[in-house]
């Protein structure tokens, strides 16, 4: 039977495979920054906490997004399970260094991901792919500006209030300075 099926798709097997660990990856982060808005919520820092709210549901677009891929290309797209969420953090500055830590463990494995997709001819994966490959510019460099906003401002005195009020407003011009 599952070969039946594997001859109604081109997808081939180890492009499915990391794909469906992508998804769970996507789910993962999704969990993350969600325990993330959490713990800012706890702690004063309601300005964070709506942005990762915010990420967390672009983690789980993100998700969706390969999903229905795989299942478009007629594959198995496979529902994640979750687990080994951290519920609780260091402190302020830690949630944003583990932030940044997270969105560059992405950005490789969808490298490796383009990367596999080429040596097994699979232009559509890999041209898929693509947007994620533009996605990962913005988001690890939302990632960074954030840790460096505790640099840049400092968080001693009123410090961290303003950093968390900070937060929200960073955004990625796509360069737009070089033009
Ligand atoms: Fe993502
Ligand atoms: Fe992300």
């Amino acid at each position: 039977m599952k070969d039946l099926v594997r001859m109604r798709t081109s997808l081939k097997e180890e492009i499915e495979r990391i794909l469906n660990e992508q998804i769970k990856m996507e789910a993962h982060s999704s969990a993350i920054y969600l325990a993330m808005a959490a713990w800012c919520d706890r702690n004063g820092f309601d300005y964070s906490a709506g942005y990762f709210y915010k990420q967390s549901e672009e983690e789980r677009k993100h998700m969706l997004k390969i999903f229905n891929y795989v299942s478009d290309m007629g594959g198995h797209a496979i529902s994640p399970e979750i687990t080994n969420v951290p519920q609780d953090f260091d402190g302020f500055r830690d949630i944003f260094e583990l932030a940044l830590q997270q969105e560059i463990a992405v950005t490789n494995s969808i490298n490796r991901i383009v990367g596999t997709a080429r040596q097994l001819n699979d232009f559509a994966t890999d041209q898929f792919m693509q947007w994620f490959v533009n996605e990962q510019i913005e988001e690890e460099y939302v990632a960074r500006r954030a840790v460096e906003l505790f640099d840049v401002i400092g968080e001693e005195g009123v410090g961290r209030y303003m950093i968390d009020k900070a937060i929200p407003k960073i955004s990625y011009d796509g360069g737009a300075e070089a033009e």
